[in-house]
């Protein structure tokens, strides 16, 4: 049976990218064969389709990190066929034909039992950009961050990673100040709960300094770069930032003096090998405290559509959640 898929070619001319027509036989073996209904569009897949080594060593290729969808076959006693399932992260969509397909197969060891009070569409709102987001705060917070640490600060906050970190931060009832190069995305921001807008320059102001004044008791950095480093100098007395992302720079200049004299921590966040049971249990949260409607940050997207989205991405144009219809 056939199914369509994106596809990116190396060609002369560079990466192109098409919808094309497969067969299962096309797919590698494994345990689990997944109708996919939903997938989402992250920063990682973007790099993907262009062919970047550091993602992606083969082509051609089908990109895309995330999948929902639903049990056809299954070799693994705990999946049965109709069982609905979520794959983020492990190989999918780097070497491993991704969830920008109709069917994909994977080992039964990346594949999560969708929670009670998600649904496809939900958990794919949220995709690997909003499981990082909780994974940022649960590792905050198993650090000593409660909304009495004073605010929080989201750096990119208009993307996938930080505007979801931003609508569960204010629903978990933290102050929440927002770093966004969006001028026209304050009232998006405001909306999902930021209750001060900061932009990038001045979040990048002082750099220079070894020390700003305290002012965070935790953030989630999305962008890495010198407003990285900015925010643990102005990180409160023995608060953490947690580290995820780069679309800023993956290096920054730093000194010791935050850490040896405020007690600060730099936290760091990887959600494509961390364990399959780490991963359920960060999925629950999202399922039931954690839960929001995130509708508003969703962009329907189509394999037609994705190619232009994934344009829009290395622009810094993405504001939201880019989910894929299958
Ligand atoms: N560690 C992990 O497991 C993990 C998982 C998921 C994602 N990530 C990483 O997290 C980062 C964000 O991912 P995402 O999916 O949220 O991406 P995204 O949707 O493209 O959002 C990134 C946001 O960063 C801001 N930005 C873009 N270029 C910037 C620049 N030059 N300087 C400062 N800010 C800039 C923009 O927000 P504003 O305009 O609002 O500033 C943009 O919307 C990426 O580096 C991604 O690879 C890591």
């Amino acid at each position: 049976m056939g199914f369509s898929a994106f596809w990116v070619e190396k060609t002369e001319d560079g990466f192109q990218r098409s919808v094309i027509e497969r067969e299962i036989d096309d797919l590698p073996d494994g345990d689990v064969l997944i109708e996919v209904r939903y997938s989402s569009l992250n920063y990682k897949d973007a790099l993907s389709a262009t062919g970047n080594p550091g993602v992606t060593r083969n082509f051609p290729h089908t990109p895309g990190i995330d999948a929902s969808g639903v049990v056809v076959q299954s070799t693994a006693a705990d999946f049965a066929p109709g069982d609905e399932v979520i794959v983020i992260g492990f190989d999918l969509g780097m070497n491993t034909p991704g969830g920008f397909a109709q069917r994909i197969r994977v080992p039964a060891g990346w594949v999560v039992k969708m929670p009670a009070g998600l649904s496809l569409h939900s958990s794919m709102i949220l995709g690997t950009a909003g499981f990082t987001a909780a994974e940022c705060i649960d590792k905050l917070e198993a650090a000593g961050m409660t909304p009495a640490s004073g605010p929080v600060l989201v750096t990119g906050a208009s993307g996938g990673v930080g505007s979801v970190a931003v609508k569960i931060l204010a629903h978990l009832g933290y102050e929440v100040a927002a770093v966004t190069g969006k001028p026209e995305q304050h009232e998006f921001l405001r909306g999902l709960g930021a209750s001060e807008l900061l932009s990038r320059e001045d979040a990048a102001a002082g750099a220079d300094k070894p020390l700003l004044a305290e002012r965070w008791g935790g953030v989630v950095d999305t962008v890495g770069g010198d407003i990285l480093f900015n925010a643990v100098k102005s990180l409160r007395y023995g608060a953490s930032l947690a580290a995820c992302g780069l679309v800023a720079g993956a290096g920054f200049q730093a000194t010791v003096l935050p850490f040896l004299l405020r007690n600060v921590n730099l936290l760091g966040i990887d959600s494509v090998e961390l364990p399959l049971a780490e991963k359920q249990r960060i999925w629950g949260r999202l399922a039931n405290e954690w839960r929001v409607d995130l509708s508003e940050l969703e962009e329907s997207l189509t394999l037609d559509t994705l190619s232009a989205a994934i344009d829009r991405i290395f622009a810094g144009a993405m504001v939201g959640r880019g989910v894929v219809h299958l």
